[in-house]
């Protein structure tokens, strides 16, 4: 049975207590947001016809993603992350200080925090012994090509089974994290592990949404990065790894085409030498160019809630 109220003198009335209108008290900016998006909940529900059945499994639904801590998982599943990215292109071409390395999403597994080092660090603790080893390495620059000693690149990853330390507690402290400064000529380079994609948790709400949809929640193998450095646009950004079956079938839309990078296998004895090493390994290269920027506001992270770090809302 459809009918239809969301024009009726008694719905608009709800919805005007419910934003608080009637109140002198609050906040005009929670107020108005709070009244669409109430009202537009209710449109749909009219639209399509909503059963109580349907609408209570949704506010459950709520109350357990909450309860399961994967509230800013669903996010980058549902576009959240990628659509600000896109927002962000937008201003940033309209102002004209677009170019460099692309953006893309920062994804809820960063932690703050890890060990700083100059030039060069191990980011495993040599525990993962299924991993391969991997030496990634690169050149921060401007726009013109000029090396930026002195930026930091700070580098989290998942292990060989996807999963990240900190969130999975079997790992040690700040494994597969480390913040380097960049050298003299602009470069950093680190030891670690080729990361394994990541999965969803299969039994947690957010694979629960997706699997309606029929989507699966699965990530490919990706290291991610932020890159500061004073008078530059700080850059939040990761490369996804070119031989994996969802480099281009990324659940959370955070793979661009300009990101993606091959791992190559090293088998040359003298080169893994040469690097410290005793057996083949695998060599990611990423380069940076950052935007230069006088705006203070645009040369740090913009503020959300991250593990281990301290916000002021
Ligand atoms: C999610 C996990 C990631 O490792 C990532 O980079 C982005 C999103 C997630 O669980 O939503
Ligand atoms: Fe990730």
């Amino acid at each position: 049975m459809s009918v239809s109220t969301m024009h009726t003198d008694d719905v608009r009335e709800l919805l005007h207590k419910v934003a608080g209108f009637d109140q002198a008290e609050g906040q005009e900016r929670v107020k108005q947001i709070l009244h669409r998006v109430m009202h537009d909940l209710f449109q749909i529900v009219e639209d399509f016809d909503v059963t109580p059945e349907e609408l209570w499994r949704a506010v459950y639904y709520v109350g357990e993603l909450g309860q399961s801590g994967e509230a800013a998982l669903v996010a980058p599943g549902l576009g959240i992350d990628r659509y600000l990215d896109i927002r962000m292109d937008a201003e940033d071409e309209q102002a004209g200080r677009d170019g460099g390395t692309p953006r893309t999403i920062e994804g809820p597994l960063y932690v703050a925090g890890a060990p700083l080092k100059d030039g060069y660090d191990r980011m495993d603790d040599g525990t993962d012994t299924q991993a391969e080893t991997m030496i990634l390495s690169g050149q921060v620059t401007d726009e013109n090509g000029q090396p930026l000693p002195g930026a930091v690149v700070d580098i989290w990853h998942a292990d060989s089974k996807g999963a990240y330390s900190y969130f999975d507690p079997s790992q040690s402290d700040y494994n597969l994290r480390r913040r380097i400064r960049t050298d003299s000529d602009g470069r950093y380079k680190v030891r670690s592990i080729i990361p394994s994609g990541y999965g969803c948790p299969p039994d947690g709400p957010t694979q629960k949404l997706l699997s309606l949809v029929g989507r699966h929640g699965q990530r490919p193998a990706h290291i991610h990065f932020f890159i500061s450095r004073p008078g530059y646009k700080h850059l939040t950004t990761q490369i996804n790894l070119s031989d994996d079956d969802y480099t281009y079938d990324d659940f959370a839309f955070a793979t661009r085409g300009e990101l993606v990078r091959d791992a190559v296998r090293i088998d040359d004895p003298e080169t893994i030498r040469a690097n410290g090493l005793e057996v083949p390994y695998k060599e990611v290269r990423f380069d940076v160019q950052l935007v230069a920027t006088e705006d203070e506001s645009l040369q740090t992270r913009h503020e959300r809630p991250r593990a281990q770090e301290e916000t002021n809302s």
